[in-house]
């Protein structure tokens, strides 16, 4: 990498200050409590380590520097401040600050900097480092206080966050309620600055510095403020590449990801799109591109990911290069994360986020105006533009981004598409694109005994390769006429084996099915750990196993869906990566949801439930074929029947898929949402602004195809109207044209995130509450909270409903019958009499829904309140999870709404106990991302009972004495666990640092006598 002297400069003036900065938000809680050693600290986060050297004020400031002392001005000075300090005379009239600033405080670098520019270029770097290894501390102080103001020019204009100082003034004030220490070291600092208090030499050594600063400043002006460079590692230092070793075992990058990272674009941070085939090794590039803007610019960057598993699984691989490389990383998924962001002082963020999630996040920083320090977006599958209604929100947040700041980049990754030129236009993006692939993918379809491969260019896209010769007996013939065992038994055990089937029953069955004929060879197999898996999910279970599971796991396989607890998911997942299990048979959400790779995958049909299937899941699913590292090949199988044949041909050879806006997807509703947002956040308040707005949608640029009936001008006025209709918005009329305006439950409705449908539902729902909600249980609470788009899926058990019904104490029956389900309905229903009083269902089955959450609250065991409702535990969990996310969407809701004030504080613990539905122990380890309930009692039990316990755990230990914790899983929940704290204990420093600062517009004293 090409750098040149001013940039090296640039370098180190920053790093110092850097290194500086990150000790300070550590210091006070360390200083203050006393109880950490600093042995304790240096273990809790990378970035103490400094903090050591340091911790001694008075080393720190008197040091060897003589002169100082020698200085008798200095000590009228420190009682000066002393006095100040008690007396607490905090603001001076401006006069008075105008002399104080000439006498010690403010030293003024810009301007001495300016004048020294001419001759800055001729300082050495030899120079530079010899003075700051010869300067006293108390130099070094000065130094920094000068670089600060360096860093703060660099930023202007676009960093609002990175610091409480709001300027110069206030700056000033927020010193004088310091402590005296830090007065004493200020007058020190400022006294080092004074040339006439310091000996000749010391005045050179200061003239050095000055001169060293002046060529950074100037540094960072020639130096483009887009391409600060650090290292020599695509710009940053080479301990990240060392990290990448160290932590992912990669040793370099594939060639097209280094021409991609010096594209010229990609240079000088131009919006990008690439599209690669699947385990092309797109996310790297984001990585790099992500730590970039983290370190250089030191901006915070959002990485937004399609579930709330793989942001999980992001969270945790990324959490070590964050203690590392001293920056944030925070999760947005679930029920976690908080709106507006905290402001950090010192260190950038990654918001690591679910598409939900970072609409929400992206509305709040717009809102705070705060948009301007989101230096980076990464979209990871962009694709999913044109998937239904989480399309339209990944719309939604890239054209507020595009519209509300010009300095955030935008980077898209995908799978090769077809229509890139409209994802391209709409985000004003450079494409880039390569069909590598680590590992070489064969596609084969298999059509009765022959198997073929596909090959586009043969004429009815397939290519003769093989006979399938297995002998198969009549009973087995039978039973697997498709011939699958013998197509797994040809790589499993040895080699691993992915079966997608196209229903969850399908998946159970076709996993049991190949058991009844494997042979007792594949027992033996990594038969201990296996032991272990089933034992863990046992305790998972709370003592009750899958009986499918239960007989598959011992043969090294298992099914994988949505029935399946998270936590069963999980376990399942990490044993099939680590080699313990060889064989899943598993639904299409594998193949988009986690990174599972297989040497051979095979598609038991072309349908996904009756539906075929669409080329981009084919993709997905065939794309996990072939481990990087691993596999020398990947082989992808295709059972099909004849009557499909047509149709496979061009399922596997035709061009890409398109990729469509999704704003107009369920009658406009994404375009509502848009639009009421929009005017929410004042971002548009005439029609002529939405028009504005919209035009930099990917539904402008695709309008011709999308809007065939109207005019896409016509359906905003359409979406005015209804939201007016709505009463989410007021329209006001004028000479000069409209003015639009969000009401009071417009607002509620988009910052809740509450789809439009039910927005005045829920209004109604929550204040019949207000007049007599239940407190003596929670039962009315979990009605309020269960999603409506549960309902649907919800068919009771009148039997079990009634049984239900009648456990529940009188006062609840009457809250049931005041929201609509009086008890001789139920009845009814159970006798299986006809009911004449019209009744909503929608309410009976919500009230079902609401009985089995308050059944989870109670007994924290999803099997059995899953075996009592006669539930799938799948759909328990789900309800479980949406719920939470629910809860979390109408406590924003009835924040925006005075009269719903004594809900805040009820849903806020409702929120917390419905994320973390366990014992109350246990809550504090499943904080960390990817702890579930089993793992965070083995970890209770042996001992890690705090955040603090696992933060300070050693990874090695952690790992020799939980049971199957592979010592990765350790290193990562370590990590992730110093995260956390390292995330709360700089949230409370924020708090501290706020409650400490002058406000603003505190009465000056002069005004106040007069
Ligand atoms: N330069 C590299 N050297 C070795 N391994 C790499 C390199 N780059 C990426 N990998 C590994 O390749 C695997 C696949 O990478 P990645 O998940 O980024 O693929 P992808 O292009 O995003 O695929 P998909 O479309 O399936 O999401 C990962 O395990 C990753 O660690
Ligand atoms: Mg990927």
């Amino acid at each position: 990498m090409n750098v040149d002297k001013p940039k090296i400069k640039t370098q180190r003036v920053y790093s110092r200050k850097r290194c500086r900065e990150s000790l300070r938000i550590h210091l006070t809680p360390a200083r203050r409590r006393g109880e950490l050693t600093c042995s304790q600290r240096r273990r809790l986060s990378y970035s103490m380590d400094d903090t050591v050297q340091y911790c001694s004020d008075s080393e720190d400031l008197f040091g060897d520097y003589d002169s100082i002392l020698e200085d008798s001005s200095l000590l009228a000075k420190l009682d000066d401040a002393e006095q100040h300090e008690r007396q607490r005379v905090v603001l001076p009239s401006p006069q008075n600050d105008a002399k104080d600033q000439r006498g010690f405080t403010v030293l003024q670098p810009p301007r001495d900097i300016t004048k020294k520019k001419s001759h800055s270029t001729s300082l050495s770097d030899s120079i530079f480092d010899k003075t700051f290894e010869e300067l006293p501390s108390s130099q070094l102080l000065f130094q920094e206080r000068v670089q600060e103001k360096v860093k703060r020019v660099r930023l202007q204009g676009g960093d609002q966050t990175s610091t409480p100082v709001r300027n110069e003034f206030t700056e000033d004030k927020t010193r004088k309620r310091r402590s005296v220490a830090d007065q004493l070291k200020r007058t020190m600092v400022c006294n080092a600055a004074a040339p006439s208090s310091v000996s000749r030499s010391v005045t050179l050594k200061e003239a050095v510095v000055s001169e060293e600063i002046s060529v950074a400043m100037q540094a960072m002006e020639n130096v483009s403020s887009e391409t600060v460079d650090l290292g020599p590692f695509f710009g940053l230092p080479t301990k990240v590449k060392d990290l990448m070793d160290k932590l992912r075992g990669i040793k370099s990058l594939y060639d097209w990801q280094e021409t991609c990272l010096n594209l010229e674009c990609v240079q000088h941070r131009k919006n990008l799109i690439y599209s690669l085939p699947t385990s092309g090794g797109k996310t790297l590039v984001a990585e790099i591109l992500i730590l970039r803007e983290l370190l250089c610019r030191k901006k915070d960057c959002l990485f937004v990911l399609p579930y709330i598993s793989l942001v999980q699984e992001k969270v945790r691989g990324l959490a070590s290069f964050g203690l590392e490389l001293d920056f944030m990383v925070e999760e947005y998924a679930g029920s976690k994360g908080k709106f507006p962001p905290l402001k950090r002082r010192n260190k950038a963020s990654l918001y690591i986020a679910t598409i939900e999630k970072a609409h929400s996040l992206v509305n709040s920083l717009i809102e705070t105006s705060r948009i301007e320090n989101l230096g980076l977006v990464v979209v990871d599958e962009l694709h999913m533009l044109g998937d239904g209604s989480r399309g339209a929100l990944i719309e939604m947040i890239l054209a507020k981004v595009l519209y509300m700041s010009n300095n955030t980049q935008i980077v898209g990754m995908s799978a090769t598409l077809g229509n890139v030129q409209d994802l391209q236009m709409f985000l004003k993006a450079e494409n880039y694109t390569n069909d590598f692939r680590p590992v070489q993918l064969k596609e084969f379809v298999k059509l009765s005994d022959t198997i073929y491969e596909v090959d586009p260019k043969e004429e009815d896209g397939f290519r003769f390769s093989r006979h399938f010769n297995f002998k198969y007996s009549s009973s087995m013939r039978k039973m697997d006429p498709d011939h699958i065992i013998a197509l797994v038994t040809e790589v499993i055990p040895t080699h691993s084996c992915l079966v997608f089937c196209p229903t969850k029953k399908n998946c159970e069955n076709v996993a049991a099915m190949i058991c009844k004929y494997l042979k007792e060879e594949f027992l033996h197999h990594r038969r201990e750990e296996k032991g272990v898996l089933l034992r863990e999910l046992k305790e998972s279970g709370n003592g009750s196993v899958c009986p499918v599971l239960r007989t598959t796991v011992p043969y090294g396989l298992a099914y994988h869906h949505s029935g399946l607890t998270s936590e069963e998911r999980k376990l399942v997942e990490e044993a099939y990566s680590n080699g313990v299990l060889c064989l899943l048979t598993c639904t299409s959400t594998l193949a988009a949801g986690i990174n599972l790779p297989a040497r051979r995958v095979i598609l038991r049909s072309p349908y996904v439930a009756t539906d075929f299937l669409k080329r981009s899941q084919y993709k997905q699913m065939v794309g996990r074929a072939g481990r990087a590292g691993i596999d020398t090949v990947g082989e992808s199988v295709l059972i099909i029947q004849d009557k499909d044949r047509n149709m496979v041909k061009s399922l596997v050879c035709a061009p890409m898929e398109i990729c469509n806006s999704n704003l107009m997807h369920d009658d406009g509703k994404g375009l509502l949402l848009l639009i009421l947002s929009l005017i929410g956040l004042n971002i548009t308040t005439t029609l002529d602004q939405v028009k504005s707005f919209l035009s930099g949608t990917l539904l402008f640029v695709q309008q011709k195809q999308l809007c065939v009936e109207k005019s896409l001008w016509d359906v905003v006025q359409q979406c005015v109207d209804t939201l007016k209709d709505k009463h989410l918005i007021t329209v006001e009329s004028h000479s000069d044209g409209q003015t639009l305006q969000v009401t009071m439950l417009g607002r509620a409705t988009y910052k809740g995130s509450v789809d439009l449908t039910y927005s005045n539902l829920l209004y109604s729902d929550l204040s019949k509450g207000l007049d007599g909600l239940l407190l003596n249980s929670c039962l009315h609470l979990a009605y309020l909270v269960t999603p409506y788009d549960m309902i649907s899926q919800c068919n009771p058990d009148w039997m079990t409903y009634f049984r239900q019904f009648t456990l529940l104490s009188a006062a609840e029956q009457k809250m049931s019958a005041a929201v609509g389900v009086p008890e001789s309905f139920v009845a009814r229903k159970v006798a299986g009499q006809t009911v004449k009083k019209s009744v909503n269902m929608d309410v009976v089955r919500r009230m079902y829904l609401a009985l089995v959450l308050v059944a989870l609250l109670k007994e924290t065991n999803l099997w059995s309140v899953a075996n009592r409702f006669q539930l799938s535990r799948g759909f328990v969990q789900t309800l479980l999870s949406s719920s939470s996310a629910f809860c979390s969407c109408v406590l924003h809701f009835t924040e925006e709404l005075e009269e719903f004030w004594p809900f805040k504080a009820l849903l806020t613990v409702l929120m917390r106990r419905l994320s973390y539905c366990v014992k109350a122990e246990l809550i504090p380890l499943m904080e960390v991302a990817g702890v579930m309930e089993s793992r965070a009692k083995q970890l209770y039990n042996a001992g890690y009972k705090t955040l603090t316990h696992l933060a300070n755990a050693d990874p090695a230990v952690l790992s020799r004495t939980i049971e199957n914790l592979y010592r990765k899983q350790a290193t990562q929940i370590v990590a992730s666990a110093k995260m956390l704290v390292n995330e709360k204990a700089a949230a409370l420093q924020e708090e501290v640092d706020e409650l400490l600062m002058v406000p603003l517009d505190l009465p000056s004293p002069l005004k106040t006598h007069r």
